[in-house]
């Protein structure tokens, strides 16, 4: 076997010796190396310095992973950072033991130390993969990337495009990633950047031909800011939320709401005019920015209108049994503003005051971060429904590992499958899911910041 290592270590020998064959790459070789490093990459504008990122690959977003529905992933993690590190695989129906979290399913892979990631992929969709610890940092810094499962079948469209959107926070004279760790950042909306970007630049460009049928794969990366979208000069359809086909498309007719870590897949067809431009627009209140710009420069050959076909659905999703399901409750409290009266944290109980001056601001159901007991126990193939009291003042992207749940509606219906929900201040909802998938699973909130001041806790399914 040759590892990443082994072949630095011979590098010189193959120097002295040119003339050797390489070795060809074969299914059952060595796992693709994914090193974890730092880099130096152009993020803000065109004159200011460069910015040192951590990151998978020496870019930001980490090398986008494409592979078919039903294969098997191996990559080996090769931490050269300065930090113990892990990777996980956002939304992938995963075996435990491959979901990177450190404390729950592995343990941190210390500098200098690799961890070899193996799994099969069920599900076509749009997923991504990050850093799993102290990830409200490492994840900042730039250790994220798309993952994206390729349907058999995939749908009409002239290109497929993967627009990660993200934010940093730099310093505005050195162009750096400023410092982590802001008490305001954990206790209010989390860390929000200052500079929005896509697939890692400020001014994301595409050259689109007028009627051109684009599949539009939106990844929300960012720790905390929840991009509000709209589209100009182009029109179309979410197909797939979290990776997961929507039953009928559905006509994009109003601001689209990303929270950190959400996905959406959009088949849209650019209406603006040859030699005009179209733009993926990003509102921050009422003021509408550039997030994509696409110019279109030409016409496409055949012209498509009409909604898409629904992409085929991923296998054995279906959310049945709600009457008999087991039912479990999360009351989400803490926050600037409101606090908590009381909670638990390392054992005891603390006021809020305390809990802050530990850099701890949340609680789930009076725990604050990861309690003792998982939130429930659920028997393999079981019914589970969750009821989420959101009792704070801030915006939550409620994350749940392993599965996909699907909202139950105020009039009982069911919402769209997801793993990732976003809820605003005050609100109570409701998710319910089949707990098919052994293990234990982190349940947390996805701006990370919250999740590290205390919104974290996890469930448990037998085998
Ligand atoms: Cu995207 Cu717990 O993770
Ligand atoms: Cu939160």
């Amino acid at each position: 076997m040759i590892t990443r290592r082994s072949l630095l270590a011979g590098t010189a020998a193959l120097a002295a010796a040119p003339l050797l064959p390489r070795r060809a790459v074969t299914a059952g070789a060595d796992p693709e190396i994914m090193e974890a490093a730092l880099a130096r990459v152009q993020i803000a504008p065109e004159g200011y310095p460069q910015t040192e990122i951590w990151g998978y690959g020496g870019a930001v977003p980490g090398t986008e992973i494409r592979v078919a529905q039903g294969s098997r992933l191996r990559r080996r993690l090769i931490n050269s950072l300065p930090q113990p590190t892990s990777l996980h695989w956002h939304g992938i129906r995963i075996d435990n033991a491959m979901d990177g979290v450190p404390g729950v399913t592995q343990e941190a892979v210390r500098p200098g130390g690799e961890f070899l990631y193996e799994f099969d992929l069920p599900d076509a969709g749009t997923y991504w993969y990050h850093s799993h610890n102290q990830s409200y940092e490492q994840v900042a810094r730039g250790l994220q990337g798309p993952l994206i499962v390729e349907e058999a079948d995939g749908p009409d469209a002239d290109r497929d495009e993967v627009l990660v959107l993200d934010d940093f926070r730099l310093d505005p004279e050195t162009g750096q990633i400023a410092a982590f760790g802001n008490m305001h950042d954990f206790s209010h909306g989390g860390r929000t950047g200052n500079i929005a970007v896509t697939n890692g630049a400020f001014n994301k460009t595409l050259a689109v031909k007028h009627n051109e049928r684009l599949r539009l794969r939106l990844i929300n990366s960012s720790n905390a800011r929840i991009f509000a979208l709209e589209l100009r000069g182009i029109e179309g359809w979410i197909v797939a939320l979290d990776g997961m086909p929507l039953e009928a498309p559905q006509p994009i007719t109003e601001r689209l709401l990303l929270a950190s870590a959400q996905r959406a897949d959009l088949i849209v067809d650019v209406t603006a005019d040859d030699g005009g431009e179209a733009h993926l627009v990003r509102f921050e209140g009422e003021e509408g920015f550039s997030q994509v710009l696409f110019e279109v420069r030409g016409q496409a050959s055949v012209a498509r209108r009409g909604p898409p076909v629904p992409l085929p659905p991923n296998a054995d999703m279906a959310v049945t049994g709600l009457d008999d399901a087991l039912r479990s409750r999360l009351h989400m409290e803490g926050g600037a503003m409101r606090g908590f009266a009381s909670a638990r944290m390392d054992g005891r109980d603390v006021d809020f005051r305390e809990a802050a001056q530990a850099m701890n601001f949340w609680a789930f159901n009076g725990v604050v971060g990861m309690p003792e007991e998982p939130l429930f126990v659920a028997e393999r193939g079981q019914t589970v429904r969750v009821e989420m009291r959101n009792d704070t003042m801030f915006p939550h992207a409620m994350h749940l590992h392993g599965h996909h749940f699907r909202e139950v509606l105020p009039g009982g219906g069911l919402g769209p499958l997801r793993d990732t929900l976003l809820m605003f201040g005050d609100e109570t909802r409701e998710i319910a899911f089949v707990a098919h998938n052994p293990g234990d699973w982190v349940f947390h909130c996805h701006m990370l910041s919250h999740a590290a001041s205390g919104m974290m806790t996890r469930i448990k399914v037998l085998a």
